[in-house]
């Protein structure tokens, strides 16, 4: 079996990456483990940029999205009992973000690429990638049907997330690790219930920190730092409720609106960049290269903006015969990466209470929520990053 790009993992990085490919009439093959159902029911972002959304909706998988997310034009930062908004559209010059499930983003993809004749192939085992830096690399794999395939490729690209075959195949020494683990974790969870508040509430209180967040106008999707070794067994709804009321209590005596919690998860949180992102032939994309605490609600945004740069870089090759955007792949991703890495970190800094630390340490994280609150300056900083720097940054 031949194809142009070989791609590993049906994420949002794989499955934008092989339609963006086709949109230019390249062919590419995606692998991916798990099944179609599963990768469609996993719960996991739910914030797009405003580049993000554009992206969807240029390649002609943003229909559902337009149509059924919703478009939020700020957040509200709560400390000290009051909030305070964040005009996006205000201090960008009118941008703004969706809120749109990242397994609803799956769905359309998926949809896409298959109306497209597109060529996904689900539940595939043994995936591994070889001859990476030859000018003919090959994926392995054995299909759902038990029969091992080889695909020789021109390109691989590697977008199977943190746990994927691709970055360990790099052979050691090539890669550098950055890495910062942080003290506490996320605790998740989806409920029946309306909307607590119209637009995202990222609080900082003594107890740590809460969001609330939505998923449609009968789910909402909420957060509290915990533990990040704690269990969600211990949580029954009532303890979960409990912590939300004190944490995202205000003077005016807001309450969030409470219903039946369906799905309870803890997320552990690190910041991680792989460099350089390539190796020969094979490219890393998205969550196989680098890794933010969910703060900032980059993830996906970065998977997105990845592939969008090795799209142009894969199509200048065919269209042109030259490798220049290709060499420059990994330093053009990783200049945003670093800046997404920068801001989710600070987001995560400012809104965290991290164990062991003190009282001047809290207070200085007041000081600077004030500031940040305060000054349209600080206030346009924190706007032009969430909803997504300019690409051509
Ligand atoms: P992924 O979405 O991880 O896709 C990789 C794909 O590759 C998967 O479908 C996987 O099954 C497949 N794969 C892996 N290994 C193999 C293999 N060996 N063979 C074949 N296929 C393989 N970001 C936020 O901004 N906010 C959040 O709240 C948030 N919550 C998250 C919760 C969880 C549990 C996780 C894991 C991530 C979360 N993220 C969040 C991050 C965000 O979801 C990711 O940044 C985004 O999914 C990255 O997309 P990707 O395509 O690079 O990787
Ligand atoms: C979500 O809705 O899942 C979400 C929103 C904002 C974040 C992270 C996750 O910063």
């Amino acid at each position: 079996m031949r194809t142009q790009v070989g791609i590993v993992g049906a994420g949002p990085a794989g499955l934008m990456l092989s339609h963006l490919l086709h949109l230019r009439g390249i062919a590419s093959v995606v692998l991916e483990h798990r099944s179609r159902e599963d990768i469609e029911a996993t719960i996991r972002a739910g914030v797009l940029e405003q580049g993000t959304v554009d992206l969807l909706k240029e390649i002609g998988a943003g229909e559902r999205m337009e149509r059924e997310g919703f478009r939020h034009k700020g957040i509200f930062l709560r400390f000290d009992e009051r909030d305070h908004r964040i005009d996006f559209p205000a201090l960008t010059g009118g941008k703004a973000i969706m809120v749109y499930a990242q397994h609803e983003v799956i769905k359309d993809l998926v949809k896409a690429r298959l109306d497209s004749g597109g060529d996904i192939r689900f539940e595939v085992k043994e995936v591994s990638v070889y001859d990476l830096d030859t000018s003919a690399p090959k994926v392995r794999f054995r299909s759902k049907e038990d029969e091992v395939h080889e695909i020789a490729c021109d390109f691989i690209a590697g977008c199977d997330g943190t746990q994927g075959i691709c970055r360990p195949s790099i052979p050691a020494g090539v890669l550098t690790v950055y890495e910062r683990i942080y003290p506490f974790g996320w605790f998740g969870i989806l409920c029946n219930a309306p909307p607590s508040s119209d637009e995202l509430i990222y609080a900082l209180h003594e107890r740590g920190f809460a969001l609330v967040s939505t998923r449609s106008p009968e789910i909402q999707r909420m957060y509290f730092q915990c533990d990040p070794t704690d269990k969600v067994e211990k949580w029954p709804d009532e303890r979960i409720w409990e912590e939300f009321r004190a944490r995202l209590a205000t003077a005016g005596g807001w309450a969030p609106k409470e219903g039946p919690i369906f799905h309870k998860t803890i997320i552990g949180m690190r910041s991680f960049v792989v460099e350089p992102m390539q190796y020969g032939r094979l490219f890393l994309a998205g969550d196989a290269a680098h890794v933010v605490p969910p703060t900032g609600a980059k993830g996906l945004n970065l998977a997105a903006a990845d592939v969008r740069v090795l799209a142009a870089a894969i199509g200048e090759f065919y269209a042109a015969g030259r490798t220049g955007l290709l060499e420059q792949y990994s330093a053009t991703a990783l200049r945003r990466i670093w800046k997404a890495q920068r801001f989710s970190w600070w987001m995560t800094s400012m809104l965290h209470r991290f164990p062991g630390g003190d009282m001047f340490q809290y207070r200085v994280q007041l000081a600077e929520l004030d500031y940040v609150t305060g000054s349209r300056a600080a206030a346009t900083a924190l706007a032009e990053n969430y909803v997504g720097l300019p690409f051509d940054e």
